[in-house]
């Protein structure tokens, strides 16, 4: 028997899902966000040049697609912003905020364990052209209110962090040099290749000891010029203001070069070691790493729907879930009636109710069997009787109890409810 790829899953039961879909999606439909959906299969470069070569993702993570021809060089996509900035300038859209999100799967081959897949899907939200902090506070307001209020997730906290310009992370990059160049032997052999290469993705490393010693490391938030400092204040200020609970997390980086200011993450501890369920920030440098010709400041945010799902799982008696459709059944006693069965299966559905006829050649016991497994409200049921007198026998599956109605009114009651 073939079996699925490592890291991959089979949804068998989307209700939940569909659930959390249609909450966002009523969400962004309040804030003016609108659907878009670009392709999964994207090139390598796009990846390359805007999430940067030292990352994990780029450096060891990247499903590469070979189609036989040797120049093409395409992968699945690892991620969305990089897409949603390439359509927003190949398309030459000037819209500006121009909000969107999407929804879908990424690629990336990591080591699959609890919360982390190498198919996994992801809402995605972006703001391209909104270079102000408010834009940025509104953004997280947005994420906030979606987890508080309309999914109503109460163990959360908000992680942030001011990476600063250009400008401030060559200065600070100076500082970090010094102090890794003091603790060379306590850092890992993927970190001391870093600090040479890219130092800021020393702050990625997973390993506990490197992780312990950038503890005492200096602090990007204490290297901001004086505009930059100013946002920051502002941001917290704001937050506070909304009542916002955060947390300043100094060593917060993110995992992708594109960031630049603002970075979050929301975590939540019911998720263990993977504790993020939802990533973003600032991005003003990306339109240019992609060789657009004008900089569009930007600030977006990706909710992983694994992890998310986890956490409402845990907690979603809570939540107003809509139960399943009413479902009809309708049972043809013998096989000259089946066809009876699936005309007034039909006739139901043309009002709106969801009907299944029993169509097997089982016998009417295993029949009323299937009936109770597809959770059926009522069963009609079809004998020679019931077509010769145009009737039908509604029965009850709840109470047992049964009536046998012309079939006009056995639908006028199915419809009613
Ligand atoms: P990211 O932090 O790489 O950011 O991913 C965002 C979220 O996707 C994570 O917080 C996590 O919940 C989920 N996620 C990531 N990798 C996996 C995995 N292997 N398995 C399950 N879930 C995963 C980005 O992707 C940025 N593009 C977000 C963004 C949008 N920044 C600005 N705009």
């Amino acid at each position: 028997m073939i079996a699925k790829i490592k890291g991959t899953r089979d949804w068998l039961d989307l209700s939940l899902f569909n659930f959390v879909i249609d909450q966002v999606r009523a969400h962004c439909a309040l804030y003016a966000f609108d659907e878009v959906k670009t392709p999964i299969l994207e090139p390598v470069d796009l990846f390359k040049r805007s999430l940067g070569l030292e990352t994990d993702i780029v450096s060891k993570e990247m499903y590469l697609v070979h189609t036989g021809h040797d120049e093409e060089t395409i992968c699945l996509r690892p991620e969305f912003t990089a897409s949603v900035m390439r359509a927003y300038c190949e398309a030459g859209i000037q819209e500006k905020p121009w909000n969107v999100f999407s929804i879908g799967a990424l690629f990336r081959h990591e080591r699959p364990q609890k919360g982390r897949y190498r198919e996994f899907h992801q809402i995605n939200l972006e703001r391209i052209g909104s270079e102000t902090v408010e834009s940025d506070v509104e953004l997280i307001l947005f994420l906030e209110r979606l987890f508080a209020e309309k999914l109503q997730i109460d163990s959360y906290a908000l992680l942030i962090n001011f990476l600063g310009c250009a400008a401030d992370r060559e200065k600070f990059k100076g500082a970090l040099r010094v102090f890794l160049d003091q603790n060379d032997e306590r850092m890992c052999s993927t970190c001391k290749v870093r600090k040479e290469r890219n130092i800021m993705r020393v702050f990625d490393c997973k390993n506990p000891a490197c992780q312990e010693l950038y503890k005492s490391a200096p602090k990007i938030a204490d290297h901001l010029c004086p505009t930059c400092a100013a946002e920051w204040l502002l941001m917290r200020t704001m937050l506070e203001e909304l009542s916002i609970s955060y947390t300043h997390a100094p060593n917060l980086v993110r995992g992708l070069d594109y960031y630049d200011k603002t970075v979050f993450e929301f975590v939540s501890n019911a998720l263990g070691s993977q504790s993020a369920f939802c990533g973003g920030g600032r991005y003003n440098g990306l339109s240019q790493a992609l060789g657009y010709n004008r900089s569009l400041p930007s600030v977006g945010a990706g909710i992983g729907i694994e992890r998310l799902l986890m956490i409402i799982e845990a907690q979603q008696q809570k939540l107003q879930i809509p139960f399943k459709k009413k479902l009809i059944a309708v049972l043809p006693l013998g096989n000259e009636q089946r066809r009876a069965a699936l005309l007034l299966a039909d006739e139901l559905r043309a009002r709106n109710v969801c009907a299944v006829p029993v169509l097997t050649n089982e016998s009417t016991k295993a029949m009323f069997r299937a009936a109770n497994r597809l959770g059926a409200a009522f069963t009609l049921i079809i004998g020679s009787d019931e077509i010769r007198d145009g009737m039908v026998t509604v029965k009850n599956m709840t109470t047992g109890a049964e009536e046998r109605v012309p079939q006009m009114k056995a639908i006028e009651l199915m419809v009613q409810g």
